[in-house]
């Protein structure tokens, strides 16, 4: 039987869609204390014929706490936008010697105006494609600096159960794991201080 975690290569986003496609309107994924509230997210929503044709999705993140995870579909792709806290900030580069490639240098998986520890254009904003890189699994989210069952000394990151991978908190991937690459970080720009286009580059950016 088909294990129900991984995509069936033959529909590579299928089963991911299904997972997250009731959530795109949430923020979901609230970690930490402190952080109760719930809100619903503002977007732009296009036809789902459009989304998949790849028209941008403006991604309104003026309602994100620290910790909390905004979850948008674009090219049928679930975008992970993430509010990152000065701790988890300050533990990315102690993580640099546990990892494939710390410092973003393999080009197929990030634009090139991303670049080094916190992969990001802000560095307490992270935009991320959320699917594992090993066979497509959506990793889960564990936010928070505590050990977890897979990582005594787990600074916070992405775990993909499908086959243990684990991703760090700018969706770095570690050294040992079946995931061969960094999570993808996909094209986007600030509109302005509180909206994010994603699908399209920042204005004069290669
Ligand atoms: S799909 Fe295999 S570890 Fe993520």
């Amino acid at each position: 039987m088909a294990n129900p975690g991984v995509n069936d290569p033959i529909e590579p986003v299928n089963t991911g869609r299904r997972r997250f496609l009731t959530m795109t309107t949430a923020v979901v994924g609230a970690v930490g204390a402190g952080v109760a509230a719930v809100p619903f997210i503002k977007s732009w929503n296009p036809s789902a014929r459009a989304k998949l044709a790849g028209a941008p999705v403006i991604a309104d993140i003026g309602a994100l706490q620290e910790g909390q995870r905004l979850i948008f579909e674009w090219r049928g792709q679930p975008i992970w936008i993430v509010k990152r806290s000065k701790a988890v900030l300050e533990a990315l580069p102690t993580l640099n010697d546990q990892l494939r490639d710390p410092m973003s240098e393999n080009p197929e998986q990030q634009p090139p105006y991303i670049k080094g520890v916190t992969r990001s254009l802000k560095p307490e904003i992270s935009v991320l494609v959320g699917l594992c890189t090993h066979l497509g699994c959506s990793p889960e989210m564990k936010a928070e600096i505590r050990p977890e069952p897979f990582d005594p000394n787990w600074k916070g990151g992405y775990f993909c159960p499908c086959h243990k991978s684990k991703f760090d908190m700018a969706g770095r991937v570690f050294e040992g794991v079946p995931a061969p690459t960094n999570l993808i970080v996909p094209p986007h720009h600030y509109e302005n201080d509180t909206t994010i286009v994603i699908g399209v580059d920042p204005q004069g950016a290669a």
